[in-house]
């Protein structure tokens, strides 16, 4: 086993071209043929990206955004200092975070949200599709609050229950939606990438929170019991704490 992802890490095209091009992770290779395909950030752009480490996507962003530009991390692990860019070690599940986020582009709202979140895989799909899924809702509950009009938005999410979900809660706020697989991400790789354009302006819709609308999806596939509803408890994504 050890031997075999040897060898496929040694094959690997995209991460050879991201050392030689000073990327941390292959992964930059993705978000550079989104930027390429959609133009999702601009020069001079504020940028949230939500789980940064090792900090691929943060380089393209502020090759992208430029010296007039922001760009700010969050992840749980601790990323190395990345010239040009605001780090912070955080759960993008705790709505501290968020005040922390806002404070960092001084109260002001972003231009576009990044997300390459990902769980630490446990090998059984179903359940590493669930918990993307949450992470995913959780990356566009905190882009909706604080997008400017016109926004946008890039979250990875894993093929499976409850991606059309979330794919109809995009829909609702942005009015440009696509999937996109980069070639970077690999051949057998399940995991797509939702791109969203032209964040609608809040309140121009009935909104409620993308993480209550694909809660009450889940219900309604029968994903998730109703059984608990009732009772006093600490919601956190779908989770009951
Ligand atoms: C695929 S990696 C991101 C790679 C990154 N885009 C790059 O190019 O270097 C996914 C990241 O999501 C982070 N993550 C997972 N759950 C998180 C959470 N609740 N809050 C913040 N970050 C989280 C993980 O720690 C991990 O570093």
């Amino acid at each position: 086993m050890a031997k075999r992802w040897y060898q496929e890490h040694q094959r690997d095209p995209w991460r050879r071209q991201a050392k030689n091009n000073g990327y941390r992770a292959r992964s930059a290779f993705k978000l550079k043929q989104i930027q390429d395909k959609y133009n999702l950030m601009r020069q001079g752009d504020s940028v949230l990206d939500i789980g940064c480490h090792p900090g691929g996507w943060t380089q393209v962003a502020i090759e992208v955004v430029g010296m007039g530009g922001k760009v700010v991390g969050v992840d749980l692990r601790t990323t190395e200092p990345i010239p040009g860019a605001a780090l912070m070690v955080g759960d993008v599940m705790d709505p501290l975070t968020l005040d922390r986020i806002l404070s960092e582009n001084e109260g002001n709202a972003f231009n576009s949200v990044i997300s390459d979140i990902s769980p630490n895989l446990t090998g059984r799909y179903d359940t590493d599709q669930a918990i993307s899924l949450e992470l995913s809702t959780m990356a566009l509950d905190v882009a909706v609050k604080i997008l400017a009009p016109g926004g946008s938005f890039v979250t990875k999410a894993f093929q499976g229950t409850g991606i059309e979900l979330l794919v109809k809660a995009c829909r609702g706020r942005f009015s440009f939606v696509r999937r996109f697989s980069p070639i970077a991400s690999r051949n057998a790789s399940s995991e797509v990438y939702l791109v969203c354009k032209n964040r609608k302006p809040n309140g121009s819709i009935n909104e409620s929170s993308p993480i209550a609308e694909i809660t009450t999806g889940l219900r309604e596939i029968g994903v998730l019991s109703s059984e608990q509803e009732d009772k006093e408890e600490t919601v956190v994504g779908f989770r009951r704490l």
